[in-house]
């Protein structure tokens, strides 16, 4: 009698970590006696033609530590579930049907489906089809509902620190006002934790709106304590002063985020004539060696996805509520973007410490300390051409996309 079989893909885009999972999977499953397969370029590998590798502890062994997937990833083709953030799409009957067919003929006794919140998107209809799914959270941008923390996050602010750490150090030498644009769609995760880590003077986040003015306002307060630089970190789903993203590029429903960086440089030098300069970290933040804590949490998630089609509990995507890995049914997490509390500890203890998120001008925020007798040019000291400004935000916007 031939031994029964657990299938993984991961789904969407890479990130550290994946290979963990894939381990994690292998690894357990072999010790319970299973075999294991690994469908090839996500969900494209389940279908027409059906493409994959049978994955062995053998074969799978040293990629713990490394970045990337040996499986290959879309986060294009056949299967979407989502349009934007929550529109739900169908998948066609006879993909669904395809897919049911290669799992029985692999006799495969339930798929663990690595993604975020598209790929998830997925594994949900396939679960409401019949087909036995389980879900594993990745994605750097930190966005999906339902878990603390997804893998892949903690290896993107690793990177995102690292690089404001480096810009640190041009920025007070050269007593220059750097932006670091970091990823995280239209959540601010990246930029808040990375920012904190980094000791960033500005964090700008899509959950918190911001002005250049205030912006401009913190780097006046900075230098009126001698401090001639400036650290800013801005998510490149940030939204402009006056409403809308920056989009490199229009993909179906989706737009490629990016450019923020450069708008808001560009805000600084038009008001302050402060030599500011932009570095944009890009897909730097999802490439290398996942942290431990995300092979940690990796590895966790991929014995638990086993344990859960063990127990037949299917439709359930592995979850992190600290300090335990448990599950929550799939539908949860997906469809719901988890952004950023505004009003939530981190932003509070970023204010605390005199962090601004644009919001406000640094001597009215509510947590900032400043004392009396100090005299602190303001923004509106300088002569503001607000429509300038958007002028300036709009002809970036329109150049990006054209
Ligand atoms: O969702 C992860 C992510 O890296 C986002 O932070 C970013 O906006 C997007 O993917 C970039 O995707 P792509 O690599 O397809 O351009």
């Amino acid at each position: 009698m031939s031994k029964k079989c657990i299938g993984v893909l991961t789904s969407g885009g890479d990130c550290p970590g994946l290979n963990a999972v894939i381990r994690g999977v292998v690894k357990s499953s072999s010790q319970l006696g299973y075999d294991c397969v690994g469908f090839l370029r996500g969900y494209e590998g389940l279908h027409d033609p059906v493409r994959y590798l049978n994955l062995t502890p053998e074969n799978t062994t040293g990629i713990l530590n490394q970045g990337g997937t040996i499986l290959g990833s879309t986060n294009k083709g056949r299967f979407a579930a989502t349009v934007g953030v929550a529109d739900r799409i169908e998948l066609a009957p006879e993909l669904l049907a395809g897919v049911q067919t290669t799992i029985n003929q692999l006799g495969i006794e339930g798929l663990v489906c690595v993604g975020g919140d598209g790929s998830l998107a997925v594994a949900q209809q396939f679960h409401e089809y019949g087909i036995p799914v389980v879900g594993v959270p990745k994605t750097i941008d930190n966005d999906l509902s339902a878990t603390a923390f997804t893998f892949g996050f903690d290896s993107a602010i690793e990177c995102a620190t690292n690089a404001l750490d480096r810009l640190h150090t041009t920025a007070a030498s050269h007593e220059r006002v750097m932006v670091l644009e970091v990823m995280g769609r239209h959540a601010g995760w990246i930029a808040l934790h990375a920012g904190i880590a980094g000791s960033a003077d500005v964090i700008l986040v899509p959950e918190i709106s911001w002005t250049g003015e205030n912006v401009c306002h913190k780097i006046l307060n900075r230098e009126s304590q001698g401090k001639r630089f400036t650290l800013i970190v801005v998510a490149e789903g940030a939204e402009l002063p006056g409403g809308g993203h920056v989009a490199e590029e229009q993909i179906g429903a989706q737009s490629r985020l990016g450019g923020i960086g450069q708008i808001v440089a560009a805000e600084i030098e038009c008001r302050l004539q402060r030599e500011t300069r932009v570095a944009v970290l890009g897909h730097l933040q999802r490439g290398g060696a996942p942290t431990t804590f995300d092979r940690v949490l990796a590895t966790q998630y991929g014995a638990h996805a086993v344990r859960l089609i063990l127990e037949g509990k299917f439709g359930e995507m592995a979850c992190y509520e600290p300090p335990e890995i448990s599950s929550v049914p799939i539908a949860k997490a997906v469809n719901h973007l988890r952004q950023v509390d505004r009003n939530g500890s981190a932003v509070q203890a970023a204010r605390a410490l005199g962090v601004s998120f644009g919001d406000c001008k640094a001597d009215e925020s509510p947590l900032a300390f400043r004392s009396d007798t100090e005299e602190v040019a303001t923004a509106t000291d300088i002569e503001v051409d607000a429509d300038l400004t958007l002028d300036i935000a709009e002809a970036a916007t329109e150049e990006a996309l054209s």
